[in-house]
């Protein structure tokens, strides 16, 4: 089982951005507890950043045939990006949207993902707990629901 974990722009910034939002751990701390859970799940992880929505386009096209599940926290793309939403649809591997922050209790213009209506669900709101969650629910993703 293979699973790509996408993080968008701005995420680089974790630990220092917004704390009382998004917590103090940076990325790689979040990098370091995903591997850990993927150990013992017997998952492989790759864990990317991008601040630049082509790339993270690129990543999900050349994702197909070597990824078995994709979780994605597109960040402020997600409510922006028709590109990441067409991507998703193109490739067609289960996708899990997760959010550190309940999106949904935030500015209005938070509430609205165009990438859900192409994942298989979303996690919002756990903190880095949103991670592990989107690997548990990546790892589950083929069984059905
Ligand atoms: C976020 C929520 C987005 O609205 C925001 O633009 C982010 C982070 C989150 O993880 O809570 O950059 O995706």
């Amino acid at each position: 089982m293979k699973v790509l974990f996408l993080n968008g722009p701005n995420l680089n910034l974790l630990g220092t951005r917004q704390p009382e939002v998004y917590g103090r751990h940076t990325l790689a701390d979040i990098e370091r507890l995903v591997r850990a859970r993927a150990a013992e799940l017997h998952a492989e992880v790759d864990f990317r950043q991008s601040n630049h929505e082509g790339e993270l386009v690129s990543w999900i096209q050349d994702a197909r045939g070597r990824f078995d599940a994709i979780v994605l926290n597109a960040a402020a793309y997600t409510h922006t990006s028709v590109a990441l939403r067409d991507a998703l649809s193109a490739v067609a591997i289960p996708t899990i949207e997760i959010h550190l922050s309940n999106i949904h209790a935030r500015e209005e213009f938070r509430h609205r993902s165009l990438i859900a209506a192409v994942c298989r669900g979303q996690i919002s709101g756990f903190g880095i707990q949103s991670y592990l969650l989107g690997l548990q629910a990546a790892v589950t993703s083929k069984e059905p629901s």
